[in-house]
């Protein structure tokens, strides 16, 4: 009986894997309500699951529905996925930059989840842009321009396409199980061969420290071993907004920006790292060599003619992403360093104007969000600007945007962005 289920998680008891299968299948057919199961998942997001039980619902979830059979693609397929921060907008610009240097990415992208945003509701912000496309079109298009960005086709993973949804709106995102087999069940029913994967740290994003984030790396590193593929984890830092865009149209041009050759120096160290290392997972080469062509791609403008191909193919147009006109500038009570950025409370404040969900049927509105004038460790007089915000509809109280900056009297020690590699 599936409250049984739900008391024994409850009471922190180990689940076998026919009660994981009748409660996570029950909820994929209709026959569990949203009640019972985020009720389910708040006592896992309490207790946790054991190694055993994550591997088990990964299994579960990977089954649920169809499985992506890549093999009609020539070449190794290296994914990638990031498990969600502010302004993270990587995937847009590595896509095509990767598949320039002759490596083909076959990529099923999420939406936002929490705070943090999602590249599926990035790219809906290009108008026409297909996001649901048919599994053959799929592998047509990477076959014949070398790379996609869809959501998650038809059937693949419906369990993890409701239980994301609903963890989205019930308080039960941040937990490692329910990461770890949200992310691997997609990652290995997309039927990549390598898989690398963005762990980001810190106060915008989901694991918080370290120590959590290692934690999640090897419990995925691990659960890719099971299956016989290989998954690299790069643990990143997240205490500050990626870039300077957050808010969904803003960050595509952003990525465009970047892939013209501009754009801000942690976007584009970020940027570079996975392309670097999806291209030398993917050809088999050295980091250095494989650095050295992902350079060349986007200084000869190959990346980006990439971007505006696969955008075309996949109908949408990309010199129409609307941004709001309704702008304002907010300015810094007071002078000194910026020593700290709230990185979630943007997200959430992002998520607020409508560049995130709230509710479940919530629409997106690709017009807001926030550009960053300052960033940490950079200095601000009293009356400066701080950051903009392209508002629409909702109104916003100033103050909350202030409360996202730490002035302080002394330059901090800048942290690294990129943490340590797990594999
Ligand atoms: N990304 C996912 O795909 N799933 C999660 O649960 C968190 C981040």
């Amino acid at each position: 009986m599936i409250l049984e289920i739900i008391n024994k998680k409850r009471r922190n008891e180990e689940l076998t894997k026919e009660e994981m299968k009748e409660i996570v299948m029950g909820y994929v057919e209709g026959k569990v309500p949203d009640y019972q199961m985020s009720s389910f998942l708040m006592a896992i997001a309490i207790h946790g699951l054991s190694k055993e039980e994550t591997l088990q619902l990964t299994d579960i979830m990977l089954h649920s529905g169809d499985v992506v059979d890549l093999s009609k693609i020539e070449g190794t397929i290296v994914d990638k996925h990031s498990t969600g921060g502010v302004g993270d907008k990587t995937t847009i610009a590595l896509v095509p930059l990767v598949a320039a240097c002759g490596v083909k990415v076959a990529k099923m992208s999420g939406r936002g989840l929490g705070h943090t945003g999602g590249t599926i509701d990035k790219l809906e912000s290009i108008p026409g842009f297909r996001t649901e496309v048919s599994e053959k079109d799929f592998i047509d298009q990477v076959n014949r321009i070398g790379c996609a960005v869809v959501g998650q086709t038809g059937n693949l993973v419906p369990a993890d396409k409701k239980m994301y949804a609903l963890r989205d709106v019930s308080g039960t995102v941040e937990s490692i199980p329910l990461i770890a087999s949200s992310i691997m069940s997609k990652k290995l029913a997309s039927g990549a061969d390598k898989i690398v994967i963005d762990v980001k740290v810190g106060d915008g994003a989901l694991m918080k420290d370290v120590k959590s984030a290692k934690q999640l790396a090897k419990l995925m590193v691990w659960i890719g071993k099971e299956y016989n593929k290989e998954v690299r984890c790069v643990l990143t830092s997240m205490e500050q907004p990626l870039g300077l865009a957050i808010g969904n149209g803003l960050e595509v041009l952003e990525a465009i920006d970047f892939l013209q050759g501009n754009g801000p120096e942690d976007f584009k160290e970020l940027t570079m790292h996975f392309a670097t290392t999806m291209v030398s997972m993917g050809k088999g080469i050295s980091m250095k060599k494989a650095r050295k062509l992902v350079e060349e791609k986007l200084i000869s403008g190959e990346a980006y003619l990439k971007l505006v191909e696969m955008v075309e193919a996949q109908g949408g147009k990309l010199d129409e992403i609307p941004v709001s006109k309704r702008v304002f500038s907010v300015q810094s009570s007071k002078g000194g360093i910026v020593s700290d950025i709230k990185t979630e409370k943007i997200g959430e404040i992002v998520r607020s104007i409508g560049g995130g969900r709230i509710e479940l049927h919530d629409k997106i509105d690709p017009s807001v969000g926030i550009v960053m004038t300052k960033k940490e460790g950079d200095l601000v007089m009293e009356q400066e600007e701080l950051l903009k915000v392209y508002l629409n509809q909702k109104d916003l109280k100033i103050q909350s945007v202030l409360d996202c900056f730490e002035i302080g009297d002394h330059l901090q020690k800048p942290r690294p962005l990129i943490i340590t590699t797990i594999k």
